[in-house]
């Protein structure tokens, strides 16, 4: 729905503006936020409606970075009210706990655990507030003429084609959007590797299992003990491609879960109805480069992590702030030069998370013959190595509460 319609008066739709931005995401949300703060006008085509958005369940580790990126975004304040400070979080190898002490090993940081739906209501409502414009429920968004000085977005809404023009045109259209598909084949480059396994993931109103967040690695396979708050749980089991939610009851998901934990952890344990359950299959990809003339890449469009240390949206917060400054150079100056930065600094962040998250999964998880028995015994190695020495978990707690921008 537009915020037209929203006051109940009829939409007309925007014709011009400087930078159209696809997806209503987190990416979309914060780049016209801060687009707006920086007295850019900006226009959002989204192609669901804001209650289908805010339905997805997503991730929820904000780094430091991030966090402060939505505070100048002036949308942080419920995530500093509500979201709960971690300074540590526990690995659990066959049984036995390590506790990563973020704060003591990269001297100070913590991270913020906030759910991701939270933050795309805070920016839709920092959104409506500034009266700023959003199309929901757009159809057939189509990217225009991007090679060019004036890009154009043709889309359909209320039963009739429009068009947008503008002076760039950001995708942050998610993984399966329509940016990237518009882009000739032979100017962009995929990087991609699919996991075997999927994540099989569970809500619950009932106290986290601990303060802060435990990652399992257990013969049966990863499983991981997370929270949206100190009464709402999210909990996950490594599990088969082909599974479905609709094999798991609610018993058999806690059994498992129990059986994977340590024994403090499986006693403390506390079990209640699910409010969701779902399987999301695990991918990492990149695309390469995120610009392409006037059309720009940002957030799940340019790439994916599996979600073993929840990079996706911080890795979403650091290309919009990339984006942010290639962007606000450009109206400054009127020159394309100012665009240019954009792709190979926003990749080099993009990249080192895609390694951290790749190590983590690969860490953690268990293959079932999709490796070698060398390839095995290196992780069994590396696994004993990272839980007795310091300097493997100050490495993980540096990648884990982000690096730098
Ligand atoms: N036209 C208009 N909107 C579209 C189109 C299209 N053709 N295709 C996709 N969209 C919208 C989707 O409906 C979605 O709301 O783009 C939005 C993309 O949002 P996300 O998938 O949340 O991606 P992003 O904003 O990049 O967020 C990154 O979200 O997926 C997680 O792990 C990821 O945490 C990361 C964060
Ligand atoms: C989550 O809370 O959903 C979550 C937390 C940490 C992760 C992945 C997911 O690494």
């Amino acid at each position: 729905m537009a915020e037209g319609r929203l006051r109940g008066q009829p939409m007309r739709f925007p014709t011009r503006t400087q930078v159209a931005i696809i997806g209503a995401g987190p990416a979309g949300l914060l780049l016209g936020q801060m687009l707006h703060k920086a007295g850019i006008d900006a226009v959002i085509l989204e192609q669901r409606s804001a209650d289908y958005v805010l339905g997805r369940i997503r991730a929820g580790v904000i780094e430091q970075t991030t966090a402060a990126l939505l505070d100048r975004a002036s949308v942080g304040a419920r995530m500093r009210a509500e979201g709960l400070v971690h300074h540590g979080f526990s690995l659990c190898v066959d049984g036995e706990r390590q506790r990563i002490d973020l704060s003591r090993l990269t001297g100070g940081k913590i991270v913020t655990v906030y759910g991701q739906t939270e933050i795309t209501r805070d920016l839709m409502q920092a959104r409506a507030e500034a009266g700023l414009v959003t199309v929901y429920e757009a159809e057939n968004v189509t990217p225009l003429h991007f090679d060019t000085a004036k890009p154009i977005l043709r889309f359909e809404a209320n039963g009739a084609t429009h068009e947008l023009a503008c002076e760039v045109i950001a995708g942050c259209d998610g993984f399966h959007g329509i940016c990237r598909a518009s882009v000739p084949p032979s100017a962009i480059s995929l990087y991609e590797k699919i996991y075997p396994f999927g994540w099989l993931g569970l809500l619950a109103d009932v106290p986290p299992v601990d303060h802060e967040l435990i990652y399992v690695r257990h013969p049966r396979g990863f499983a991981l003990c997370s929270m949206r708050s100190k009464t709402r749980s999210r909990y996950y089991l490594q599990c088969d491609l082909n599974d479905s939610a609709a094999n798991w009851s609610d018993e058999a998901f806690w059994a498992e879960l129990r059986r994977r934990l340590d024994p403090a952890a499986a006693a403390a344990l506390t079990t209640g109805p699910s409010l969701e359950k779902s399987i999301a299959p695990l991918r990492s990809f990149v695309a390469e480069p995120l610009r392409f003339g006037r059309l720009f890449l940002a957030g799940d469009a340019a790439h994916i992590v599996p979600p073993t240390g929840a990079k996706g949206l911080n890795l979403a917060a650091s290309d919009v702030h990339y984006l942010l400054e290639a962007l606000t150079g450009f109206f400054r100056t009127g020159q394309d030069a100012a665009l240019a930065h954009y792709s190979p600094r926003a990749l080099a962040r993009i990249w080192k998370a895609e390694r951290f998250s790749w190590w983590f999964t690969s860490l953690m998880h268990r293959f079932d013959g999709a490796e070698s028995a060398f390839d095995e015994r290196l992780r069994g190695a590396e696994l004993a190595y990272l839980m007795q020495s310091e300097a493997a978990q100050a490495s993980l707690a540096e990648n884990y509460v982000g690096l730098a921008f």
